[in-house]
């Protein structure tokens, strides 16, 4: 590699190695190792003696969820060793660990986003967490924008696929050296969301007496919602519905081979042409998405009963 300081003097560098060591001392890539991870399980573990199988991540005012589960240890993320901070309102920042019908779950009550200036290996650093934890099934939520027309607000979606546009676009979570404890360098995400638990899904709204919308998530980074044009885009691309996390949550939820259901509440209609009065906030987010809550906790009662059967 050459680079050109001014007329007549260059730089060279005859491997990347060297360029890296001479550019980004002091700011090397922020990578995850698999200490940091055992020691944010193993602080977990001894507080409490629940030994979770199933997780839940609650998104933007997908909370209330967490006031069901009982027999309740919470940990708020600060304590645990190399957690970030939450910083989004509807996001509390804790991990709840009890009981939920008849399962010992952990619910991640508030996440992280890459748009807070978190690393993606941070962002999904929870994930690996619960891997060494023994979570086999992970549940998500998340709040999101309707891209698919038919969809109106309060509408739940099975996420059946995703675009992780984000991690296409160089920022993914698994960049870096492969944690080969986890799963392989090259990952399989052709089902990324579980065919069975998808099935139970279905089968626990249509108990529940609601309609279970079903679709592609984009995942982009934020933080600004999008233009009619980005919106126009992701809906030729084949989205059903946007958001600003979930997509790098569960590719490393798959690279170790957790199961995967994935829920989005669709918190608002996504605004197609420049002249509409509409415009998209994050009240109007977190209001619809507290509607939503209550249709969220029958339906993932219902996949959890389910699992019992
Ligand atoms: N766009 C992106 N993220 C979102 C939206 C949206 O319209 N609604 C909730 N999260």
């Amino acid at each position: 590699m050459t680079f050109k300081i001014r007329e007549n003097l260059w730089l060279n560098f005859s491997h990347t190695k060297s360029f890296n060591r001479f550019f980004l001392k002091g700011y090397p890539m922020e990578t995850i190792s698999i200490a940091q991870i055992k020691e944010a399980a193993e602080y977990i573990r001894r507080q409490t003696p629940l030994r979770p199988t199933i997780a839940l991540t609650l998104g933007s005012g997908m909370g209330p969820l967490a006031a069901e589960i009982t027999d309740a240890t919470v940990i708020p993320y600060t304590d645990i060793p190399h957690f970030a901070r939450s910083t989004v309102p509807g996001h509390a920042g804790q991990l709840v660990i009890g009981k939920l019908q008849g399962h010992t779950v952990l619910a991640m009550q508030g996440r992280y986003h890459f748009y807070e200036g978190h690393s993606m290996q941070s962002v999904t650093l929870p994930v690996r967490v619960m891997k060494l934890l023994g979570i086999e099934i992970f549940i998500v939520t998340n709040a999101a924008g309707g891209l698919n027309q038919s969809f109106s607000v309060g509408d739940l979606m099975l996420i059946t696929d995703h675009i992780n546009f984000t991690g296409m676009a160089g920022h993914h979570p698994l960049r870096g050296p492969n944690l080969d404890e986890f799963g392989p360098r090259f990952p399989d995400m052709s089902t990324p969301y579980d065919l069975e638990l998808q099935a139970m899904a279905r089968k626990a709204a249509r108990r529940a007496g609601f309609t279970l919308r079903e679709g592609v998530y984009v995942s982009l980074a934020g933080p600004s919602f999008e233009t009619p044009a980005e919106i126009r885009f992701l809906q030729i691309i084949g989205g059903d519905a946007v958001g600003m996390s979930t997509a790098p949550e569960v590719v490393v939820a798959r690279h170790s081979g957790i199961r995967v259901l994935g829920i989005s509440g669709i918190s608002n209609v996504a605004i197609t042409d420049t002249t509409s009065d509409q415009k998209t906030t994050h009240e109007e987010v977190l209001e619809a998405s507290q509607m939503m809550a209550s249709k969220l906790i029958k339906l993932v009662k219902g996949v959890l009963t389910e699992l019992s059967g």
